[in-house]
């Protein structure tokens, strides 16, 4: 059984998915903790609701350094001893002191089509930008924001009239089937990463996830 951390900074609905596919069997893994830095985030009462630890690790006092913060983010995972951590809306750089601890073993899940529209507000950077297809993307996470290796895409179509929220409705569905979907290549195998946190990946198997996710 894949142990995974969950981290979180609001909503949840990629948490909900990843929850829901475990329940339903089609994700063989065990969330052992969600860990948010906001107190207020809605994702959180998913957790407790679904029996999983709920743990709140603030960035405040704001005089702590981001490197002190990170290594209680890390500290705090690391309790679960999770096989693979998961970024799931986590609205903080993680830096080296976060990533040492699970070396080749975070994931993330942005909304765009990587490498184009890194960082905040990635779908109305699309909507401005014209482009005709859009989606979101799960990929190993670095110190540089967005830009670790790509293990998997879905893909969705800008229409004509689409706003921010639009198509960000539409990335997010697809977001809910690529996670899991990826996690389940994790869990079952597909994916490997070694002792030393290089990865190895099955190319087979990663081309039918993505044309599964973007049928
Ligand atoms: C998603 O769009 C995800 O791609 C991005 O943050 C959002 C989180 O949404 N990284 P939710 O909290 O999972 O609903």
């Amino acid at each position: 059984m894949l142990k995974i951390v969950v981290f979180i900074s609001g909503r949840g609905s990629n948490l909900k998915a990843i929850l829901s596919h475990i329940q339903d069997g089609s994700l063989k893994a065990e969330v052992c903790a969600v860990i948010s830095d906001k107190p207020e985030a809605a994702g959180l009462e998913l957790a407790k609701n679904a029996g999983v630890p709920a743990i709140v690790v603030p960035r405040l006092p704001k005089n702590r350094s981001l490197a002190e913060f990170n290594a209680e983010l890390a500290a705090t995972a690391l309790n679960y001893s999770p096989d693979l951590v998961v970024l799931a809306g986590f609205m903080r750089v993680v830096t080296t002191e976060f990533l040492s601890a699970f070396p080749g073993r975070v994931v993330n899940i942005h909304p765009s089509l990587l490498p184009s529209f890194k960082g905040l507000h990635a779908q109305k950077q699309a909507v401005e930008a014209g482009v005709k297809f859009a989606g979101c993307t799960v990929h190993y996470v670095n110190e540089e924001v967005d830009s670790g290796g790509i293990i998997a895409q879905a893909v969705v179509p800008v229409l004509p009239n689409d706003s921010e929220d639009s198509l960000s409705q539409r990335i997010l569905e697809k977001e809910h089937k690529l996670f899991p979907a990826v996690l389940q290549a994790f869990a079952s195998g597909q994916i490997t990463i070694g002792d030393t946190g290089d990865i190895q990946q099955e190319t087979n198997s990663l081309v039918s996830l993505n044309l599964l996710v973007t049928a």
